[in-house]
């Protein structure tokens, strides 16, 4: 086979392998194979000495203008085939500068803050006053004063976070009842929403931090009827629905006679789950007629007045209200949870 026609075979086999490279890496081995320093081109320049001179000359002239112009279409496939790279890379990474900004997301309130800002705006129209009281409480608010002395065996009902010094974590609101009869006196209609703490176990339907809100109202002739009218007032309202409720006798050292009001669970409608502990009813609302006792503590003459107390568990309510069936998720700062509401 002469070298003319040997040429003319690679030249066109460079060709057809360009024609159909659709990478990079095909142009460049196209060109390794036609024109790399081992390359079909290459090795043919090599066997130059052996040619006559006119021989050399004319086949010089030839492989000069394969390669120039293999040259030129390997660096015109090149330039096709990142040409064509980088509009597919524009078409995917298109971005829609004319598209509406997606715009800040609102916050929104706390479900516990909201379940509270809806109980305090119904106390208030019906002439309750907000109060607020310390956290750090001292064992005479949160324990004497209601009627709870050292030996009580109450205090084991609630397993208290001491301070070094004597002081302590509010175990519930109730300390609010008797610093609102000491600095505003009777007759007194008052709500005291805030945090209230417990040293125990934390599980889905237990706290060591959580919401309550205590009510009293301290009068002339308060009777279990005025109670009773309230508690279903605040639960109608609250839950917008009818919701069955039980009155059991319960003891708590600062009412006498004292309740627990239980509302059937409304995450299980009463068939049991981890909230209700299997039982089908949440205490919800513990009242009674505020003892004798607690009113002479708080400098108030319970001969002449008497009165009803409740404490709303509000972080359970608000549980009830949105069938949240883990109280973890509450103080949780997880916003997968807080966005919903
Ligand atoms: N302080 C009680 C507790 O946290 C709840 C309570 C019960 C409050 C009866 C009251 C009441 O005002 O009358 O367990």
């Amino acid at each position: 086979m002469d070298l003319d026609q040997t040429i003319s075979e690679i030249h066109a086999k460079i060709l057809s392998a360009l024609h159909d490279a659709s990478t990079l890496e095909a142009v460049e081995a196209a060109r390794i194979e036609a024109l790399g320093r081992k390359g079909k081109l290459s090795e043919i320049s090599k066997t130059f000495g052996k040619l006559a001179p006119d021989e050399r000359k004319r086949i010089g002239a030839l492989l000069n203008s394969v390669k120039q112009d293999l040259e030129a279409r390997i660096e015109a496939r090149q330039a096709a085939l990142e040409s064509a790279a980088l509009d597919a890379r524009l078409d995917s990474e298109w971005v829609d500068l004319t598209a509406p900004a997606p715009g800040p997301r609102p916050g929104s309130l706390h479900p516990v803050t909201q379940v509270q800002r809806e109980i305090e705006q119904l106390f208030v129209s019906m002439g309750f006053t907000v109060l607020d009281g310390p956290e750090v409480e001292t064992e005479h608010y949160n324990f004497d004063a209601l009627n709870i002395p050292a030996d009580h065996p109450a205090r084991d009902m609630q397993d208290t976070f001491w301070l070094k010094d004597g002081r302590l974590l509010r175990t519930h609101t109730s300390p609010v009842q008797v610093r609102g009869l000491e600095k505003l006196g009777p007759p007194l209609k008052m709500i005291a929403p805030g945090r209230a703490f417990r040293n125990e176990e934390v599980d889905p339907s237990h706290e060591h931090t959580f919401y309550q809100l205590e009510g009293m109202m301290v009068d002339r002739e308060v009777s279990v009827a005025h109670l009773i009218y309230f508690m279903k007032t605040l639960l109608s309202a609250i839950f917008h629905r009818d919701v069955t409720v039980r009155l059991r006798p319960g003891y708590f050292p600062f009412v006498e006679p004292g309740f627990e009001l239980d509302i059937q669970c409304l995450i299980c409608s009463g068939k049991g789950c981890p909230v209700c502990k299997q039982s089908g009813w949440v205490e919800l609302l513990p009242c009674g007629l505020v003892n004798p006792a607690v009113l002479r503590h708080s400098g108030v003459d319970p001969e002449q007045w008497n009165g009803f107390a409740f404490g709303l568990g509000l972080t359970r309510l608000a549980m009830m209200r949105y069938g949240v069936d883990d109280i973890r998720l509450f103080l949780s700062g997880d916003l997968r949870f807080l966005r919903q509401f």
